[in-house]
């Protein structure tokens, strides 16, 4: 039965318009603009939806998560249900999920992460982890093609696990820039994290905040000026995650401006939170690799946000229970998993990561939107257009366009909330934001034209997400 969503305003990354969408099927049939399109519902047979005082997003594209993700000696807390539950009540309706390497090749991997991922809820691809590299790894790059997967990402961090030397960094660009891949880079310098966090271990240093100590600021800065680099000499794009640092800023904008194709991402936690917060005795919640900066570095990202030298803000959720031996109660049964209480007598044993990717539209709703930071279209752009864009999904996703996927959000501009665990969904026992007061909230959220989210109901279920295949994306 068709879908019509009437009156609402519509939202895109570069434009913001009254208008009503027709939905036939998965799919966006028409966008009506009531001034300028007769529409007569006395001949429409199908479900009409009043979006009047709503505003309408396209589905939020979270490129960067990790679900279900073995770490730590425990596993973060999310698998491909209960995180993409998260994810779409909070509008995001796509998620990117990070393939771990496994020595039996990229085709036993991906073959894995697509088991795990069976009881996806909303739809989903993969990035390909590249921890190994070798003559016999390098010729199977090209094969990812075919599983539908463009994108790699590597390592200058964690020696000895994920970290890759730089002269097999430079042979992988090269090979990224023969098949038209996209290679993400993490940005740090493992050397001289392994050289502080020897030291501080030696001086008897355990508190989380030596986390931050041990990795610093001038790491993460140099090492996206050495990729940029090395996309300047390969001819490659590189996509550095996880931006966290003003320094790193200055180093994509001095490279863009040099017209080297290199991109970059923020999350949540490097635009609200800094060093202070693993200073506090619940410091473990904000644990993650890279570290948070400072109040400096947080405006600094802003600023790059808002004037396009970074073109998406995705999550990087890596959630762990902050108290895993005290169990919650999720859809109805108690779990527990082992979580940050393991570093409790050292930083270096906290699982590194967060829950986010239900929390990244309301807050930056309210907290970017809404504070004047940047745009309405700005936030589309950020969290949804250009990630379709760099990824290969647009405009099938990503897009209020006739013949892409109806992923919509309809939010509520007035909806009032006391954010937090409550509204977060995530399968954890804390949230970052609890008690950050949240003016605007979804509503509605659709994938592929179907209801999954209604105000507090969950319509949605495990397996009806859809792995997205994905081709060459953009170079914004
Ligand atoms: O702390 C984090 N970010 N954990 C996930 C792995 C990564 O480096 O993105
Ligand atoms: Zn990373
Ligand atoms: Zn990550």
């Amino acid at each position: 039965m068709a879908l019509l969503i009437r009156n609402g305003t519509l939202i895109t990354a570069s434009e913001t318009f009254r208008g009503d969408i027709l939905i036939e099927g998965e799919q966006i049939a028409s966008i009506l603009h009531p001034d300028s399109d007769i529409f007569s519902l006395k001949d429409f047979n199908g479900e009409v939806i009043d979006a009047s005082g709503k505003f309408i997003t396209p589905g939020g594209i979270d490129p960067h998560t990790h679900f279900d993700l073995p770490m730590f000696g425990t596993v973060s807390s999310d698998d491909h249900y209960t995180g993409h539950k998260a994810a779409a009540f909070g509008g995001t309706t796509t998620v990117i999920d990070f393939v771990v390497h496994e020595p039996q090749g990229f085709s036993y991997s991906v073959e894995r992460w697509l088991e795990k991922a069976q009881k996806a809820a909303i739809d989903y691809s993969f990035h390909m982890n590249l921890t190994r590299f070798n003559d016999q790894v390098a010729r199977e790059i090209p094969s990812l093609l075919d599983m539908g997967i463009t994108t790699l990402k590597v390592f200058t961090a964690y020696n000895g696990r994920l970290r890759l030397d730089d002269g097999s960094i430079f042979r992988a660009l090269r090979i990224a820039k023969e098949n038209g891949m996209l290679v993400m880079a993490h940005c740090e310098n493992g050397d001289v994290i392994e050289a502080l966090v020897a030291e501080a271990l030696a001086a008897g240093h355990t508190t989380p905040e030596w986390h931050a100590y041990t990795r610093p600021a001038w790491g993460a800065v140099e090492s996206t000026l050495r990729l940029a680099a090395m996309a300047e000499q390969t001819g490659a794009a590189v996509y550095i995650v996880h931006m966290n640092a003003g320094g790193e800023v200055d180093m994509l904008r001095y490279a863009r401006e040099r017209g080297v194709k290199v991109m970059g991402e923020t999350c949540p936690q490097y635009l609200f939170f800094t060093v202070d917060h693993l200073r506090r005795p619940d410091g473990a919640k904000w644990i993650c690799s890279p570290p948070m900066r400072t109040e400096q570095d947080n405006v600094r990202l802003w600023q790059g946000l808002a004037d396009g030298t970074l073109q998406t803000i995705g999550t990087d959720h890596c959630p762990f229970f902050f108290d895993g031996t005290r169990p919650i109660v999720y859809e109805g049964e108690e779990i527990a998993i082992p979580g940050k209480e393991l570093g409790k007598d050292d930083f270096t044993k906290i699982p590194n990561g967060l829950p986010a990717v239900g929390d990244r539209l309301p807050i930056l709703w309210t907290y970017g939107i809404r504070a004047g930071r940047i745009t309405a279209n700005q936030f589309v752009a950020l969290t949804s257009t250009h990630p379709a864009k760099i990824f290969g999904l647009y405009p099938r996703k990503g897009a209020l366009l006739p013949g892409s996927d109806a992923d919509l959000v309809i939010w509520d501009p007035e909806k009032r909330v006391t954010y937090g665990v409550a509204y977060s969904y995530h399968r954890t026992d804390y949230n970052l934001f609890e008690g950050w007061e949240v003016v605007g909230m979804p509503e509605k959220v659709f994938l592929r034209g179907k209801l999954i989210v209604d105000g507090d109901r969950w319509l949605g279920g495990r397996g009806q997400g859809q792995f997205l295949k994905r081709g060459p994306g953009e170079v914004l």
